[in-house]
């Protein structure tokens, strides 16, 4: 049995039994058994807690970040510590769930030292549970498994390569590259990488890959043949306000939920129709003295349904009035 199934602990909304907490090793005990891995973007305690209470086995607080988050145009700009604040926020949120810190641009593409130290500020000031770099970064992830700091490398399209790649683009397109991705790729996982994150490259070479690497990769645009699957959150439930990538799947649409709600409310505050009376708080008669009790509740200060139980409202919140 996984040690890493669902099944065998609590839900994470029952508190006090003990849960199967999501590891690094785990995740490679999954690929062995072949149990699919599902990974999602969360970035803040709301959608963290959701992620993780639906199940999910891994939730990378990534630097996309910048871009659905922060509204940058790229993934360049956000910063460690704009990544520590999210980080701590989901972690907060998460019981179950691997939490997998996106080390930003600039982090860890100076010396070594310098990368370890910013690595270390994601597990000890935020309390994520391993890093993800991109790129070949052999050396570097040998010094953060060094360091005790799990690993996931992340190959293919670097989003924070574009400049050099001259945009988006789809990698991995011939043999020969296909054949250095691969190598990469082993070469992380040699050097301690605990999972590889292959993005938008071809379902053939992710097959290959996937089928040779002893540890597992998370495809995003990488096709179904890869150990797991990861989305950017705000691509799965359409909050991205644009056309979504080929390889993105609209679970539902938040945006179109959002705004109707938001008009809704807008239209009752135009309209005086919110709040109600019933979503007001009252005086009761018993605490109905003075100026405002007797100009609420009328000269002889005996109005019966101002008096009764219902006339404080939300009480879980409110007690009574503060005297
Ligand atoms: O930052 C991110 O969201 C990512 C995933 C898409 C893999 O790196």
């Amino acid at each position: 049995m996984s040690i890493t199934n669902p099944s065998t602990g609590a839900h994470p909304s029952q508190p006090g039994v003990p849960l199967p907490k999501v590891t690094m090793p785990a995740l490679g005990e999954m690929k062995r058994q072949g149990k699919p891995i599902s990974a999602l973007t969360a970035y803040d305690y709301p959608t963290a807690r959701l992620a993780d209470e639906a199940g999910i086995d891994l939730i990378l607080v990534g630097d996309s970040l910048a871009m659905v988050v922060l509204g940058q145009e790229n993934t360049l700009s956000v910063t460690v510590d704009e990544m520590l604040h999210h980080t701590r926020a989901v972690r907060r949120a998460v019981r179950r769930a691997l939490v997998v810190a996106d080390m930003p641009f600039g982090s860890y593409h100076g010396s070594i030292a310098d990368a370890v130290a910013n690595a270390v500020r994601f597990v000890k000031e935020a309390g994520a549970e391993a890093v993800k770099i991109e790129g070949p970064r052999v050396e570097l992830v040998r010094a953060l498994v060094n360091a005790e700091i799990p690993v996931i490398g992340h190959l293919g399209l670097t989003p924070q390569s574009v400049n050099r790649l001259g945009g988006y683009r789809v990698q991995a397109r011939t043999a020969d590259a296909v054949l250095e991705l691969q190598a990469d790729a082993f070469a992380l996982a040699r050097a301690g990488a605990g999972a590889i994150v292959l993005e938008g490259v071809p379902r053939e070479a992710a097959a290959q890959i996937t089928a040779e690497l002893s540890v597992p990769t998370i495809g995003i645009g990488a096709g179904p043949d890869c150990d797991g699957q990861i989305l950017v959150f705000h691509d799965l439930v359409n909050l991205t306000f644009s056309a979504a990538a080929k390889f993105v799947r609209r679970y539902a649409d938040a945006s179109a939920l959002f705004r109707s709600a938001i008009e809704r409310y807008r239209e009752d505050v135009e309209h005086r129709a919110f709040p109600s009376d019933a979503e007001s708080y009252h005086l009761t008669a018993r605490k109905a003295t003075g100026a405002a009790g007797r100009q609420a509740m009328g000269a002889d200060n005996s109005s019966a349904d101002l008096d009764s139980d219902e006339a404080v409202v939300n009480r879980d919140a409110f007690e009574d009035w503060p005297s």
